[in-house]
């Protein structure tokens, strides 16, 4: 038999693992069950090589965004958190994952740490003060994150543009420099406003952080990243925010708070922290503490997506460094999921996978098999097609894996009475199943899970193909090969015992399902290589059902654009397509002649309780100063259109072309802003 798969893992490894904490102000989507399932495979899988594997996360409570929801709904944020958590926990166990502990940032453990912290970084005197200029909404009386301004483009003018990047002309710049910025949350203009901030001296751990990023902790594919990064020049980091905000007040100062990217991964710390209240196994300074961890040998793995590298792998280690806690073992990071290629979002009315909607109808355990076939390493971005996922779940658990044990249980039920034989025969499949072992481990130890199921389906597809040739049914019939119909069934029900531990951290009901049908204790890698032998089984029962791929689509698909195409060849479109474009009455408050344009004029429009400017190729009709006064209808939902000349913010109707155009009018009475229906 080979030796290295079975037998006990030489040293029991102490490792602590956590998924990114998901903000609390809203419900999970699909991206934030991907990350919860990759890390609690792996969590598993160091389970059942018997580490010491704990697994923690919370909820990320802080942040202006939260404040403001909490005040939208007209409920203190406390609630909202609580409400959060409970929706957040309700959907991770609906996939099977567990979680050691599940907290929150917004919790007491968490505000000592992040004070403690903080002390000792400006003990060791990395916290400076600086004064920053920024925008602030008088009525609200709040300073404004960059995505609570919007305002004209500085370089295009295209309007409505939030923050710090125009959408229209691309071109990114400060919020401060927005022409005519408004507060998305009061509509009012906001002020400049100069107030200090605090912050931490990122540069000051170039060095160190060059050489982490060097080291095991840092995944290839992001190290190139990192190293651009540090090359180009760290900054140094702002850790606080102004009052109102929710948050935790930083020590000494009665209006300012930690931003919300300082205690949010001290959370890792905290949630663990908490977990010790239970857990009187685990001690605090074994796992955080930069000797004792190093002495106990401790790991810290962090799993997260791609777009919080920099908090993960340059602010976190610098702060944990410069506290005397121990840095990260291990930061794993997986790329971006789209459903059928669209982006998780909300914005087109509805939400694309709902997950209340997917635990409803369908198997967690799907779900699970399926990002794990999708999940590598590195940080490529993962669509998720929903046909692949059936094909994958039906054609690999149903039609390979449950096959074997289907096909080799008729026999041993109906014609030995439920006995395995008491030897296996002599082809020796099951110590090659056992034996690739090895080489699956490794996959699942680095995280690649799509190489580590590649290689069980390898092992299904031999073990059928072992059935097949050794053909049970034939054997059977001949009373002097019937007890080698046994025994090929016996080695069947074990290869399907060996596949099922492999798949055990992706599939654990299935397992659980199938370690009762087998009649036998929890499979582990400790007893993978002692073959069930003269013992009953279960009758057979159906231990996963296919999955139905248009029921998956019909409710998971997102739906689709609003803007359904022309019915092919038709010409029509939907009564809802008009509905889209937005008409108002409005007033010409001037006209005026476009140097070197030979059709257009640009005209000043009043929509009542605005102005726009608008080009329009009217020229050649009418002469600027009749117009002055005149009340017409304007398309004002445009996307704002950049020209030769300047920004069309609208578009205004007239019948004809040429020489005969007619502005159209509405009847006497009408008034700019008017809708038009
Ligand atoms: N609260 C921070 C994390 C703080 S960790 C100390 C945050 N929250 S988040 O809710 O926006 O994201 C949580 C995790 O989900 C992150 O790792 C993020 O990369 C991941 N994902 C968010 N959208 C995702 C996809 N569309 N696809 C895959 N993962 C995605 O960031
Ligand atoms: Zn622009």
């Amino acid at each position: 038999m080979t030796q290295g798969t079975g037998e006990k893992p030489s040293r029991i490894r102490r490792i602590l693992v956590s998924s990114a904490l998901p903000y609390a102000n809203g419900p999970l989507h699909a991206g934030h069950i991907l990350e919860h399932i990759q890390t609690d495979i792996w969590v598993r899988y160091q389970r059942l090589r018997g580490h010491i594997c704990t697994y923690i996360s919370a909820d990320d409570g802080h942040g202006t965004t939260t404040m403001i929801k909490a005040e939208e709904l007209g409920i203190p944020p406390e609630t909202l958190l609580e409400q959060m958590k409970q929706n957040h926990v309700r959907d991770f166990q609906g996939f099977h994952i567990e979680h050691d502990n599940y907290y929150s940032t917004h919790s007491e453990e968490n505000r000592i740490l992040s004070e403690r912290i903080y002390n000792q970084c400006l003990q060791q005197g990395h916290i400076h003060t600086s004064e920053v200029e920024q925008l602030y909404d008088p009525d609200k009386q709040m300073f404004l994150a960059d995505r609570f301004v919007s305002g004209c483009c500085p370089k295009c003018g295209a309007p409505d543009q939030y923050g710090n990047n125009c959408e229209v002309c691309g071109a990114s710049y400060e919020a401060t420099e927005l022409l005519n910025p408004r507060s998305r949350l009061s509509g009012q203009t906001p002020v400049l406003k100069s107030s200090k901030h605090l912050f931490f001296d990122l540069p000051a751990f170039t060095d160190f952080l060059k050489q982490w990023v060097d080291g095991p902790a840092i995944h290839p594919s992001i190290r190139n990243k990192l190293g651009e990064w540090l090359t180009g020049g760290l900054a140094q980091w702002d850790i606080s925010r102004d009052s109102p905000y929710f948050g935790f007040l930083i020590p000494g100062y009665k209006d300012k708070y930690f931003y919300v990217w300082m205690d949010a991964p001290i959370g890792y710390i905290a949630s663990f922290q908490n977990l010790l209240t239970r857990r009187a196994d685990l001690d605090f300074d074994d796992y955080w503490d930069a000797e004792k961890a190093a002495a106990a040998g401790t790991e810290i793995h962090h799993f997260i997506g791609k777009d919080i590298v920099y908090f993960h792998a340059l602010f976190w280690p610098a702060m944990l460094k410069c506290a005397g806690f121990r840095t990260p073992t291990r930061i794993h990071t997986h790329g971006f999921l789209t459903v059928n290629q669209s982006k998780l979002s909300k914005s087109r009315g509805g939400q694309s996978f709902e997950i209340a909607s997917y635990l409803k109808h369908f198997d967690p355990e799907y779900l699970r098999y399926y990002f794990a076939s999708r999940l590598s390493p590195g940080v490529d971005d993962i669509d998720m097609d929903l046909s692949e996922m059936a094909r994958k779940v039906n054609s690999d658990l149903v039609g390979k894996l449950v096959n074997i044990a289907s096909r080799c249980a008729k026999f041993i039920n109906q014609h030995f009475d439920h006995r395995l034989s008491a030897q296996l025969p002599l082809e020796s499949e099951f110590e090659r199943a056992v034996a690739a072992g090895s080489e699956i481990a490794e996959c699942f130890e680095r995280a690649d899970f799509a190489a580590g199921i590649r290689k069980i389906m390898a092992l299904a597809d031999d073990a059928n193909e072992y059935i097949q040739q050794q053909a049970p049914w034939e054997l059977i019939r001949n009373p002097e090969t019937k007890d080698h119909a046994q025994a090929v069934c016996t080695q069947g029900l074990n290869l399907f015992r060996v596949l099922i531990l492999y798949l055990k951290p992706v599939a654990p009901r299935l397992a659980g399902r199938a370690e009762d049908f087998l009649g036998t204790e929890p499979v582990s890698w400790a007893n993978l290589e002692q073959p069930l032998l003269n013992r009953s089984i279960q009758p057979f029962t159906p231990l996963m059902k296919r999955l139905d791929e248009k029921a998956l689509i019909r409710r998971m698909a997102p739906p689709p654009p609003p803007k359904e195409p022309a019915e092919e060849g038709s010409g029509l479109i939907d009564h809802s397509r008009f509905a889209e474009i937005e008409l108002k009455i409005a007033r010409i408050l001037a006209a005026e002649e476009v140097e070197g344009a030979d059709s257009l004029l640009k005209l000043t429009m009043d929509l009542g309780n605005e102005t726009r400017e608008v080009f329009s190729g009217i020229k050649s009709a009418y002469k600027p100063a009749d117009l002055t006064g005149r009340l017409t209808l304007m398309a004002t939902n445009l996307k704002a259109k950049k020209m030769r000349f300047g920004v069309s913010e609208g578009m205004i109707l007239a019948a004809g072309s040429g020489q005969k155009i007619f502005l159209l009018s509405p009847d006497s009475g009408a008034e700019p802003g008017m809708s038009v229906t």
